[in-house]
């Protein structure tokens, strides 16, 4: 089972990169904190676009400094929006997550800590691609 999971320090992180938020078009921002297997934590906010369908999830951002910053999986997920409540990843950020979760990785919900497996069951990934 992970080691105990600070969840009010990942969550703190997480409204900070809210503040980062770019969102002109809905001025609704979300900023998104994980921590990886070795420790690190790493962040994200949703970056919109005058092309509204662009829009990027605070999850996209927060996977692409994932892969920036050396990669890795994903244990403990934290996520809110514009006035520091937690927040639900929409379903397309719960795939992008599962790509890279570790085992038994929990997300802080509305409904309290869940695992991957809860908030996403019977999810395709990268095992129905290995031959
Ligand atoms: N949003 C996220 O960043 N992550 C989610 O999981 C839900 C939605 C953003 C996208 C858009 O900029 C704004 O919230 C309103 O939909």
């Amino acid at each position: 089972m992970p080691n105990a999971v600070d969840w009010e320090a990942l969550t703190k992180a997480a409204r900070q990169a809210m503040e980062q938020a770019y969102v002109p078009y809905s001025r609704y921002p979300v900023g998104a904190a994980a921590l990886t297997e070795d420790g690190r934590v790493v962040s994200g906010c949703n970056v919109e676009n005058a092309s509204y369908g662009l829009t990027l999830c605070a999850e996209c951002s927060l996977v692409s400094q994932l892969q920036m910053t050396g990669g890795g999986r994903l244990v403990a997920f934290s996520c809110v929006d514009g006035e520091g409540n937690v927040l639900m990843p929409c379903g397309r950020c719960r795939q992008l997550l599962y790509e890279f979760r570790a085992p038994h990785m929990q997300l802080l919900t509305v409904s309290g800590v869940k695992t991957m497996d809860e908030v996403l069951p019977d999810a395709f990934g990268p095992e129905n691609l290995s031959q």
